[in-house]
């Protein structure tokens, strides 16, 4: 009896196993590729940053109030696992002296966010991003080519049947004034509204526009909109990133309820999410503008807009859609020697793998098992090694899908398999 329960992985975190792998690499491949088009250059950032870099981010954000895996580590540092990728973005914008160089900087980065959110469908403690960000450009088709640069990447990896929504949600000259007239408008109905919308109304109003409760959605179409109290930069950049769109034929439904989760988002904001689905919960990835992040971190006042798409859920999706990888073998060639000949089989694997994969069965158990098991791996070939091959310097090459079996000398081993 074993002592103790086999120990398994921590809730709403997966392990991606080998056949799994092979569709998120087309994703991650595509993501290169489509970034390397666009001039957007990889970086890698720490999992780990300060809390208060997190922080900064907005302390009514979900990712930072209730999701945070914040901790202190030996040296009493307080300390989070990142829930996003923008924020350290931003901040080795400036630590690596990129602000230093020709503007905007593009960079692209893949790896994993950490929210503890309640696990679900689609919804992990440990996910996965593919991120874009374009710092130090103001320029509204800094916008429009984010967006253009996400569509592609989720075209590519065969997702085709998405929607993009796009809000401008104004910047601190416009919002605060149209903030006033949103709780002007909300305040007579605050007894009507759920008790997490009557919080909102007073700490971030903002984000009763996208209130998911079933009390509070009739009152949400006499709401004013944001978009008929842009300011005159705002207004220009807001008409500047749809005429873009509709110049690149990139199709977008005006969402004027899209208010994204973080707080760092000026003027334009988006998401894509599968057209068949609701809206929010299934979204596969959004992003806009943050021109006010750099100088919420220390930094001095630099604007930026990204994306991030979640890999998870687009695996998913690129899994139900029927979407069919190649599941790579693990070799091409398996040595199959008998028990004792365990040098020789390294040395015949060596000559071997000048060209080709190679495995070495080293198992005690009979040459019909360890065929089976080659074959279960999906190898190509098999070499056959016994005693008296052996002594001879020669094996048995057997190839896997025709059943035909010749001797090959070691030394021939390389033209052979080639
Ligand atoms: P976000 O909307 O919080 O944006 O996350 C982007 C995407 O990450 C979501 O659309 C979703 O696909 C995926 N995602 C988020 N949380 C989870 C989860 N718990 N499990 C699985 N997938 C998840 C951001 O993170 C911004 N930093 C995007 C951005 C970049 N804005 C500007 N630059």
């Amino acid at each position: 009896m074993p002592r103790t329960e086999p120990i398994k992985a921590v809730r709403g975190v997966r392990d991606i196993l080998p056949d799994q792998r092979g569709l998120w690499r087309v994703a991650e491949q595509a993501a290169a590729n489509v970034a390397r088009r666009f001039g957007y250059r990889e970086i890698v950032t720490p999992l780990i940053e300060y809390r208060e870099l997190i922080e900064r981010l907005g302390e009514e954000t979900d990712a930072v109030a209730k999701e945070l895996y914040g901790f202190e580590d030996r040296g009493g540092r307080h300390l989070a696992l990142r829930p996003e990728a923008t924020a350290g973005v931003v901040r080795a914008y400036f630590e690596g002296g990129l602000n230093q160089r020709p503007q905007p900087a593009r960079l692209y980065l893949i790896g994993p966010m950490f929210r503890y959110d309640r696990p679900q469908k689609g919804r992990y403690r440990q996910f996965f991003q593919f991120n874009v960000e374009a710092i130090g450009g103001a320029s509204p088709a800094l916008d429009a080519e984010v967006i253009e640069l996400a569509r592609a990447w989720l075209l590519e990896s065969g997702l085709s049947d998405l929607t993009l929504d796009l809000n401008s949600i104004g910047d601190d000259k416009c919002r605060p004034a149209y903030l006033g007239l949103l709780r002007e408008y909300y305040r007579p109905l605050k007894e009507k509204l759920h008790p997490d919308c009557q919080k909102r109304l007073e700490v971030n109003p903002l984000r009763l526009l996208d209130c998911k409760v079933p009390q509070d959605q009739p009152f949400k179409a006499g709401a004013p909109r944001i978009t008929d109290h842009l300011c005159d930069d705002c207004q220009a950049a807001w008409v500047m990133v749809r005429r873009l769109l509709d110049e690149a034929a990139i199709k977008y439904n005006l969402n004027p309820y899209l208010v994204r989760g973080l707080d760092y988002y000026t003027r334009t904001v988006f998401e894509f999410y599968p057209t068949s689905s609701s809206g929010q919960q299934d979204t596969v990835g959004g992003g806009g503008r943050y021109d006010g992040l750099a100088e919420a971190e220390g930094w001095p006042s630099t604007p930026g807009v990204g994306f991030a798409g979640g890999l998870d859920r687009v695996t998913e999706l690129m899994a139900a859609a029927g979407e069919e990888v190649i599941v790579e073998p693990a070799a091409e060639v398996a040595v199959l020697p008998d028990a004792e000949l365990v040098a020789e089989a390294a040395e015949v694997a060596r000559l071997a793998r000048a060209l080709r994969s190679v495995i070495v069965d080293f198992e005690p158990r009979s040459l019909r098992a360890k065929m089976r098991a080659a074959d279960k791996l999906g190898v190509r070939w098999a070499l056959l090694l016994g005693a008296a091959d052996a002594k001879r310097r020669v094996a048995q090459l057997r190839d896997m899908t025709t059943g035909e079996q010749a001797e090959v000398a070691w030394s021939e081993l390389p033209e052979r398999l080639a």
